[in-house]
């Protein structure tokens, strides 16, 4: 059966790492009797510019109609003063809500051939293999974000919110993901200063009965921030609420040796998954043909693997981006100062090459 793939480029570095995860994908194609169909659809600043909505309903309902979503970036200096419905990263969120995507994995694990490329010792970065389960549709990304005059100034406020039937779903997804793993979770909050991560915790802790296989452990997000770099092979399962898994997940990628290596999965109970990068439209080097597109294309794989149940075909993509690492291909995010430079296109056809 052929799958219908959305693909929505976006900005900056967006549709340069998307069109390398599409050349990948068509390449899967070529090698298996999959079958692929691409349909291309506006999101972010290039919406809100041909369409004057970060999020279309046209674009909402090809990503409803689709079996997949696979999507570059959103954002840029352009749209930075735009009143808040009308910024690119409105149409992200709107779309994560309004496809109920409410889990997002980030999976951080360090490359053996670039074992030296993070800023980190080698014995710090060579065990790292970490599961970041962020939440995705709550917390204060979605709370009220106003402001008020008050005695002469400008107040503003920003709402944190969680129900328990939130939590509940985040954390399943946190345990049944640990399960297939090391079986450990470790819960990340603030539970010392904010209310909503005091329920988080009671949350968690009443489901632990229903996986006695798992060991979880609460750790307060400043501490967990840190141990991310002390000692980061400690971790399994990282499960967390929005804000925290966006800021730990960015940190985290510095184990791997850039921010251009991480993909992420954005899933729901049931419905179309979301695929993209960690990383966003990266301004300072968009159109240059420099930006790494490895986090794109394993976001490809991770779309193989959760959306299409296609294991094989997701392991053939993780094994060539490793096979282009061993042969010395180096985007320059990655790059060592002896070794030679590849380009976003380069870098994508060394990973074509390995796939065959
Ligand atoms: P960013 O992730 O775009 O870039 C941070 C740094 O990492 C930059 O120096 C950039 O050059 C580098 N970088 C990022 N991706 C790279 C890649 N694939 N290869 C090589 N280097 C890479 O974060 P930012 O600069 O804080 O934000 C820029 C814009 O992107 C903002 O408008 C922000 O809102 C948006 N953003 C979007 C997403 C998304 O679409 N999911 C994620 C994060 C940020
Ligand atoms: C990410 C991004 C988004 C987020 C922004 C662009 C809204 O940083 O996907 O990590 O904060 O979730
Ligand atoms: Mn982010």
């Amino acid at each position: 059966m052929v799958k219908k793939i959305a693909v929505l480029p976006g900005d900056g570095i967006g549709p340069e790492v998307t069109e390398a995860a599409v050349h990948i994908l068509k390449a899967v194609a070529k090698n298996t009797n999959q079958q692929f169909e691409f349909h291309y659809g506006n999101i972010g600043g290039v919406a809100i510019d041909e369409e004057g909505d970060p999020f279309p309903s046209s674009t909402e309902e090809l990503c409803k109609s689709s079996d997949a979503v696979l999507l570059g970036a959103v954002g840029g200096p352009k749209w930075d003063q735009n009143e808040p419905a009308l910024r690119p990263e409105k149409g992200l969120l709107a779309m994560r809500k309004n496809l109920g995507l409410f889990a997002n994995l980030r999976p951080v694990k360090a490359y053996g051939p670039l074992l030296d490329s993070s800023p980190l010792k080698r014995e710090v970065v060579e065990d790292v293999d970490v599961l970041i389960m962020r939440e995705l549709t709550g917390g204060i990304y979605f709370g009220k974000h106003e402001r008020e005059q008050v005695n002469g100034e400008w107040q503003a406020l920003d709402t944190l919110t969680y129900s328990e039937s939130e939590i509940t779903r985040i954390a399943k997804k946190a345990f049944e993901a640990a399960k297939l793993r090391d079986q450990r979770v470790v819960s990340v909050d603030k539970a010392n200063v904010l209310e909503s991560s005091r329920l988080w915790r009671e949350v968690v802790d009443r489901m632990k009965t229903d996986y006695p296989d798992i060991t979880v452990e609460h750790m307060l997000v400043d501490n967990a921030a840190m141990q991310l770099i002390h000692g980061p092979s400690q971790f399994d399962v990282i499960l967390t609420e929005n804000m925290f898994g966006d800021i730990l997940s960015d940190e985290a990628s510095m184990l791997t040796g850039s921010l251009g290596l991480l993909p992420s999965a954005s899933l729901g109970d049931q419905g179309v998954g979301l695929f993209e990068p960690i990383h966003g439209s990266a301004p300072d080097i968009s159109g240059q043909n420099i930006a790494n597109p490895l986090a794109a294309i394993a976001s490809a794989a991770m779309l193989l693997k959760y959306g299409f149940e296609m294991e094989d075909e997701a392991k053939a993509i993780d094994d060539a981006i490793l096979k282009a690492l061993e042969a010395g291909y180096r985007t320059k995010d990655i790059a060592t100062e002896q070794g030679a430079v590849s380009t976003t296109t380069e870098m994508t056809e060394a990973v074509i090459k390995a796939l065959r």
